[in-house]
């Protein structure tokens, strides 16, 4: 969130925060009542509140032999979860980003790992592709937000499940909730879940600035960018989550059969 022209920030971090490991960009989750996150294999630690938000969003999904679709994939950390702990037949991953997708290509070379360069409001997919479809934390930026619930809409199978979960900001709202309720999706289920994003961003306030500080490097002359990363999640979006400037939601949507 804050990044008001989404191209050119993602594409500098690509070049400035090149990791292979810094595969998740989302808030994360943290549940207290379910104890701290595991560490998974194949995630770095500094992750795990990210690993805990996409199991939380695929709780009672079945996944199995399915043909998932992340729509601003990333880095593609939901995907390649989904993959290894999930068992889909297929992960497509679409972003914006040219960097994210260049990364996403050369870090998650599986057979059955796609990644498109392309914007959410015209995927480049056939209609009904797609078992299900994930969109988290990327919406807030997107300029038609009911052009791209359309395509979403276009792209999910018959009976699918469209997983949709972004922050909000407080004057906009009402715009978005009624661009989902005009969808064209049923609402299976809503959830506000702001309490979790800010209390996994406050546990992993110190995590994240060592490893992000970890990265910084002369070569790359990165220095700078790295501390006004850690500064706008740390301070700035992590405020606008407590003083609830904007809210979290999820919406578990389902494509009429
Ligand atoms: C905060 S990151 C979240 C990435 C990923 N979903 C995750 O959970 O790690 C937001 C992503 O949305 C992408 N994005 C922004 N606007 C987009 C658009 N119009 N179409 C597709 N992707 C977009 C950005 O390039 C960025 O990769």
């Amino acid at each position: 969130m804050g990044d008001s022209d989404p191209r050119s920030f993602y594409e500098k971090l690509t070049t400035m925060v090149p990791a292979d490991h810094y595969v998740f960009m989302n808030h994360g989750y943290f549940d207290e009542t379910e104890g701290e996150p595991a560490v998974h294999e194949g995630f770095h630690p500094v992750h795990r509140y990210s690993v805990a938000f996409i199991e939380f969003l695929f709780r009672g999904i079945e996944l199995e032999g399915k043909d998932l679709l992340e729509i601003g994939t990333g880095r593609g950390g939901n995907l390649s979860y989904a993959v290894k702990y999930g068992g889909v037949r297929s992960a497509t991953g679409v972003d914006l980003s040219d960097g994210n997708i260049r990364f996403c290509q050369r870090v998650h070379s599986l057979p059955n790992m796609t990644f498109v360069q392309s914007s959410a409001d015209d995927l480049p997919f056939d209609d009904a592709s797609f078992d299900v479809a994930l969109n988290l934390e990327s919406s807030h930026s997107y300029p038609d937000v009911p052009k791209f619930f359309a395509e979403a809409l276009r792209v999910v199978r018959p009976g699918g499940t469209f997983l949709y979960a972004d922050n909000i900001f407080e004057d906009r709202i009402e715009h978005y909730r009624n661009a989902v309720e005009t969808s064209g999706f049923e609402i299976v289920s809503y959830q506000e879940i702001t309490p979790k994003v800010e209390r996994a961003m406050k546990a992993n306030r110190e995590p994240l600035e060592a490893y992000l500080k970890s990265m910084i490097d002369p070569e790359l002359d990165n220095e700078a960018f790295v501390l006004r990363l850690i500064n706008g999640f740390n301070v700035r979006v992590y405020e606008m989550y407590r003083d609830r400037h904007a809210i979290f939601g999820f919406w578990h949507l389902k494509k009429p059969e």
